[in-house]
């Protein structure tokens, strides 16, 4: 027999709730997305992606078109609608904390459990300190007399990556307190356990726990080719050999041992911070006290390459012309959360460089963020006449410029790779000088 549909409702239209909405849709449910952002809803609506993610554009298109997916801004409707609720709305970092700040999560739970009337289980997709899920259970228990239960349900989602990352995941990981909770869910899933999908069924602390692990075993795992990269800078060897020659060993693996500018982004970085925090009320601290350190090493990789610039540059950045190619946290992505790239930008800005950003898709949102910088429209216009090029974000387009082209255009020839992407060889044979984080300067 067929799996039962349950009707869907994905609460918090962002990117891991716009995603969820428009693959739960293709994957032939009917759904219905709410967000208390009028703009937002009438933007996805009418087939608009208020951010940049490569091929959930054409998705959405092509899934408001079997009727299946809407968009609302009333919770009474969703509540009315929906067997099994996502909730996917941020869990930014408070101001003034490194905790994660809860609000728009407790007021999702607290505006669906209070409309709901029937039997019903929401979700939690959201990435919350341990914890909070047992919280909410007992707060929606409260207001729906037992009728509606809360489970945990984490996203690994990439940006850039996000319609492959949700309809071909890793694994599932369902979070739950009891036999029924386990059935919505693998209800919800058929599509994706069929095709074979691992699920870890767990309780509600791990299932919470497991999502800010693997961000914090990530981030380490970035923090510690960067931590070599600072002692291949003191002992005069090469972070990217040295990187290359670990990544056979397929203990250790190749993939997120890339040296470079580290991490940003929405997640990783707050992620661990609000992790420390939590670590810190359960009374284990000592736990994860090197959280603080991959925080550091990752913070650290931005100074470094401020040197590199003086370094090419001479001491004095006053009106030094530096192009800073890159903005976003990473490429394919129009995100400058916590971006490295602009934080880059923006510490040469303030030692009185007179700095140029160009981003392929993030240029309206840097500027938004740091209306100070001078914006450029494209990679030509940005390396005019620059003093110093800065490789920060490896948008292919970077990748693959040619180094004899843009040469004409500069002032000087020097280029800091902060991402390590650029062909060496190739730059300096036109002439240029090439710095890169973790390596040598003239090999
Ligand atoms: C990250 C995780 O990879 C996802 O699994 C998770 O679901 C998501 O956070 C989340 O919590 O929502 P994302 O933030 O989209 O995904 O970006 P990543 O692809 O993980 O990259 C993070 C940062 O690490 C980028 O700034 C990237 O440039 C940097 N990075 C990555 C490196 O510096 N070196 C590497 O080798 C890999």
């Amino acid at each position: 027999a067929r799996p039962p549909k349950p009707r869907i409702t994905v609460i918090g239209t962002g990117y891991l709730g716009a995603t969820q909405a428009v693959c739960m849709a293709h994957l032939g449910f009917e759904v219905v997305a709410v967000d208390v952002d009028p703009v937002k809803v009438d933007a996805l609506a009418s087939g608009r992606l208020p951010f940049f993610e490569p091929g959930l554009d054409t998705l959405l298109v092509e899934t408001l078109a079997t009727g299946r997916l809407r968009f609302t801004t009333d919770f009474a409707d969703a509540a009315a609608f929906g067997e099994v609720h996502f909730v996917c709305v941020g869990t930014p970092q408070s101001s003034g904390s490194d905790a994660a700040d809860l609000r728009y999560v407790d007021a999702a739970f607290s505006e669906l459990a209070r409309r709901i009337t029937g039997r019903a289980l929401i979700v939690g997709k959201s990435t919350v300190p341990v914890g909070t899920a047992e919280r909410l259970a007992g707060m929606v228990a409260e207001l729906t007399g037992g009728e509606v239960e809360v489970a945990w349900n984490p996203e690994f989602l990439r940006e850039g990556f996000a319609v492959e990352d949700t309809l071909h995941p890793d694994r599932l990981v369902f979070g739950v307190a009891s036999a029924e909770a386990e059935q919505s869910l693998r209800d919800a899933y058929a599509p994706l356990l069929e095709e074979g999908v691992p699920v870890v069924v767990a309780d509600l602390a791990t299932a919470e726990l497991v999502k800010v692990a693997a961000n914090s075993f990530l981030a380490t795992k970035i923090s510690f080719i960067n931590a070599m990269a600072e002692v291949c800078e003191a002992s005069g060897a090469d972070v990217s050999l040295l990187a290359r020659a670990l990544s056979y060993d397929d203990r250790i693996g190749g993939r997120f041992l890339k040296p470079g500018l580290g991490f940003g982004g929405g997640c990783l970085p707050k992620d661990i911070r609000a992790f420390r925090a939590r670590a810190e009320e359960l009374g284990v601290s000592a736990a994860v006290t090197f959280l603080h350190e991959v925080d550091q090493i990752n913070l650290r990789r931005r100074s470094r390459t401020v040197d590199l610039v003086r370094e090419l540059a001479g001491p004095d950045l006053h009106g030094v012309r530096v192009a800073a190619l890159g903005a976003a946290f990473k490429p394919d992505s129009d995100d400058v959360r916590d971006a490295p790239a602009l934080d880059v930008a923006r510490l040469l800005y303030l030692e009185g460089a007179s700095v140029v950003v160009y981003d392929p898709k993030a240029n309206a949102n840097a500027h938004r963020a740091y209306p100070d910088l001078d914006y450029a429209d494209s990679l030509a216009e940005a390396v005019n006449e620059a003093d110093v090029v800065l490789l920060l974000t490896e948008w292919a387009e970077f990748v693959s410029a040619a180094p004899e082209d843009m040469g004409v255009l500069v002032a000087h020839r020097r280029i800091v790779d902060g991402r390590g992407a650029l062909d060496v060889e190739r730059y300096r044979a036109a002439g240029w000088e090439y710095r890169a984080l973790g390596r040598p300067a003239e090999v």
